[in-house]
């Protein structure tokens, strides 16, 4: 169901893998919505040609972004504004990657060049966007910018290694930036906590699976999947949240204020 909620905003989305990432999601609900966006990905993954099928369904331009250049992200907000035909409203930050994870390292064996890699594409690029964004005053008042994190930010989750520390840092940054951009233009940062979720980076943590049904059992509403985070995002671009900013918002189905409970009392018990 559409309820116009972003009729006129303009956006740029971050992130669409394939049609289980969590930002084709957020684009197929912000189209639905009646905003105008542009698609953009590392050059890498435009490879896959999957964002074609999303941006021919959304009549939405593509332009390629590896999000750790700066240069990459200026070229990236010039021409969504040219695009678009002005200033933008709000912005998804979708993006994730960590070598060590990739390689299967353990966190006591870490490869450190990597693991600056993986703090630079997972966190650091959410401070270069909005370090652009404010450089080129390319976000309209009361503009909106979320980027999405995981609850290993605040909790042991042994086989996340370094991604544990990205989205720390990446909520870090969603408090800071958002004290400027709040103060300078009104505009809101916030991350959005999202549940495990069986996507390309999901499903590449060791032991996904096994985290997946914890997280379902522990939690009373069970995971939350990507469409809801969809729509979750969708209330955050909206003019309905303007007040909403420099916080970390938990979409999980109510796991993270779970101590125990009776499915996993059950399970342990047999
Ligand atoms: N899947 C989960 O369980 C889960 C849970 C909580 C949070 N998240 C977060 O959600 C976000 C989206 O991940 P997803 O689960 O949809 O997986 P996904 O694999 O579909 O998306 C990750 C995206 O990051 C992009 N990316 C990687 N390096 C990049 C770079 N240098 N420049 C630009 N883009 C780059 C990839 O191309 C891909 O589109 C990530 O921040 C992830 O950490 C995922």
């Amino acid at each position: 169901m559409s309820y116009n909620l972003l009729k006129g905003k303009r956006g740029i989305i971050f992130g669409a893998l394939d049609e289980k990432s969590i930002a084709w999601k957020v684009a197929m609900r912000a189209k639905e919505e009646g905003a105008e966006f542009v698609l953009t990905n590392a050059p890498l993954a435009m490879r896959m040609g999957e964002i074609n099928k999303l941006a021919e369904h959304c009549n939405a331009q593509i332009i390629p972004a590896d999000a750790t250049s700066v240069e990459d992200l200026e070229n990236l907000f010039t021409k969504a504004q040219e695009i678009l035909g002005g200033k933008i409203d709000f912005v998804l930050h979708s993006i994730g990657m960590s070598p060590n994870i990739r390689k299967g390292k353990s966190y006591g064996d870490l490869n450190y060049e990597w693991f600056l890699k993986t703090l630079d594409i997972s966190a650091l690029s959410f401070h270069k966007v909005m370090h652009v964004a404010e450089k080129q005053d390319a976000m309209s008042e009361w503009g909106s910018i979320v980027a999405l994190s995981y609850i290993a930010a605040q909790r042991v989750f042994p086989d996340y290694t370094d991604m544990s520390q990205a989205k720390a840092v990446l909520e870090s940054i969603a408090r800071n930036y958002g004290y400027r951009l709040g103060r300078s233009k009104k505009v809101r940062v916030n991350t959005v906590s999202q549940s495990p979720t069986k996507t390309t980076a999901g499903t590449g943590v060791g032991g996904f699976d096994a985290f997946f049904d914890y997280a379902d059992k522990m939690s009373p509403l069970g995971n939350a999947p990507a469409e809801a985070c969809a729509d979750y995002c969708i209330t955050l671009f909206s003019d309905l949240t303007r007040y909403v900013t420099m916080q970390n918002l938990m979409h999980d189905g109510g796991f993270s204020t779970m101590g125990i409970s009776e499915d996993i009392v059950e399970l342990i018990s047999k």
